[in-house]
């Protein structure tokens, strides 16, 4: 069956950035093995060559090396664009009619990505029901959503609400990238494909993890969407927690949408819940100086760009192992990387009077550079017995041959081949809310923690490094352990 992907916000940075250079690797790597049509659908008027040339410039900026003048010739014949008003209903009448010319009245499946501004996410989805464009009577109809959904509990449940009254759950793509990407999916393979780590994975032998999302940019012209969601909003709810989750979830029976989904719900379930003192004790906010004057950002606005928060999950592999999760804007380095800390020994034979040892690290390293490093003891030559830190690094991209695909490529073609696991399901969604919601309510009530301010171009507040000084832990703030190859 031939497939048709709908793409809304057809104009827009993501469609051009990520999702159109995703679907030409797709196509050159012959991954799609069926025709693929791809209709963009925005309200900008353009005319079906004038779109391919436009994509075509850009995706020869972001496929790179990939891009060639012959496959993409192929690839842009099956790219068709639909000017369209998500708010106006007989623009989806008008794409129901053009959708089956270009069908030829042959049966397709459809993939319908909604990239455009999260407000429009429910009058897209009412309309693509009113339209008939749900109907999966001749081929299979699915939806991709992007981030954020909803933004906070009551929205989101909302919003999946509003969405089952069009599509079943079992249409629902909701997206998050960071599911696409290599290193995610390899935690996936490092605990379950191996012997060697899944026995010390748990509270016996793990002190504690580290999440950490640093960017090194701040906000810049971002501020009417930034200083009303903050970082707990932008970073944690999705990225973070789907991490701690992969992290902490136990094996499913099967790799199978359904099951990997069950596990890491699990998680969520097993979250413990903050209240009262915990706010305070169990979290740390920032702000890097110089938001105050970022363009758009309002005098005296209390949005955090850095958070540390200390969570625990109250079941048998973890109990009492604290997951620090953090994330910061201004920080020092972009790098995203989870940080296994195993326990010290219980004896310590050898250096004590130099140094103690940090005990074994396992640092996976989400982006820049995708990969594992391995922290262990080793001796130092010509010493009596004295030992330092050595590493064991495994570059994904030096094994790729140089060629990581992007988080997209994974993810559309699993929406167009219908496998759910690297997406959110509802429940999913709505319990990752329902860790957050009390934490900003907290933070944004009368007795909320201080907001500390600090200096850009370090790793946030130096309060967050007492807090952690005081739990006798440190950060592990080493700017990508791995560097690109
Ligand atoms: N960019 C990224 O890297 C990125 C990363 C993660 C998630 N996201 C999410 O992806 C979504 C899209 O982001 P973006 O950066 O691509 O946004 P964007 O550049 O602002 O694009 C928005 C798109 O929506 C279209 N649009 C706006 N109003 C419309 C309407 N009434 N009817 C039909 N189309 C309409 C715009 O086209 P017209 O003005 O021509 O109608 C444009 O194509 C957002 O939800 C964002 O949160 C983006």
């Amino acid at each position: 069956m031939a497939y048709t992907i709908v793409i809304f916000g057809a104009s827009g940075d993501l469609t051009s950035r990520k999702l159109i250079p995703a679907l030409y690797s797709l196509f050159k790597k012959d991954k799609l093995d069926q025709l693929v049509r791809i209709v963009g659908v925005s309200r900008s008027p353009f005319g079906h060559d004038e779109y391919r040339l436009a994509l075509r410039e850009t995706t020869k900026k972001f496929a790179g090396k990939l891009f060639d003048e012959a496959s993409w010739d192929a690839f842009s014949e099956n790219i068709y664009y639909q000017p369209g008003d998500i708010k106006q209903s007989a623009d989806f009448d008008a794409l129901a009619g053009f959708l089956s010319e270009i069908e030829e009245g042959q049966p397709a499946g459809r993939v319908y990505y909604l990239s455009t501004m999260p407000q429009l996410y429910e009058e897209a989805i009412v309309q693509l029901g009113g339209a008939g464009l749900a109907d999966d009577s001749d081929g299979f109809r699915r939806v991709i959503i992007e981030k954020p959904f909803g933004t906070d509990l009551a929205t989101a449940q909302a919003l999946n609400e509003s969405i089952h009254k069009v599509f079943r759950e079992d249409q629902i793509y909701r997206i998050d990238h960071y599911l696409g990407k290599e290193t995610v999916q390899n935690i996936f393979a490092l605990r379950f494909a191996n012997s060697i780590f899944e026995p010390l994975w748990n509270r016996n032998y793990v002190d504690h993890v580290q999440i950490t999302v640093a960017e090194e940019v701040v906000i810049g012209r971002r501020a009417g969407y930034y200083d009303s969601a903050g970082i707990l909003r932008d970073m944690f709810q999705n990225h973070i927690l789907q991490l701690m989750m992969i992290t902490a979830m136990e094996p499913p029976a099967r790799y199978d949408a359904a099951l990997v989904r069950d596990e890491k719900v699990k998680v969520l379930h097993s979250v413990r819940k903050m209240t009262g003192a915990d706010f305070a004790s169990n979290t740390v906010r920032g702000q890097y100086h110089g938001y105050l004057q970022e363009e758009g950002v309002p005098p005296g606005s209390q949005t955090e760009t850095y958070a540390a928060l200390k969570l625990y999950c109250d079941n048998w592999r973890w109990k009492g192992v604290p997951f620090y999760l953090r994330s910061g804007k201004a920080m020092s380095c972009r790098t995203t990387q989870i940080v296994i800390q195993f326990r010290q020994v219980p004896h310590i034979l050898f250096g004590e009077k130099t140094r103690t040892p940090v005990g074994n690290r396992l640092v996976i390293q989400v982006q820049p550079a995708e990969g594992i490093q391995l922290h262990f003891e080793a001796k130092v030559p010509e010493s009596e017995m004295k030992t330092r830190t050595s590493t064991l690094d495994f570059d994904f991209n030096e094994t790729s041959g140089g060629t990581m695909p992007d988080a997209y490529q994974r993810l559309l073609l699993d929406a167009i081949l219908g496998d759910a696991s690297l997406f959110a399901r509802s429940d999913e969604v709505e319990l990752a809310w329902g860790i957050i919601d009390p934490i900003l309510a907290a933070w944004r009530s009368p007795a909320a923690p201080q907001l500390f301010p600090y200096e850009p171009g370090f790793w946030g507040p130096s309060e967050a490094n007492g807090w952690m000084g005081d739990q006798k832990r440190e950060w592990f703030d080493v700017c990508p352990v791995l560097t690109k190859s």
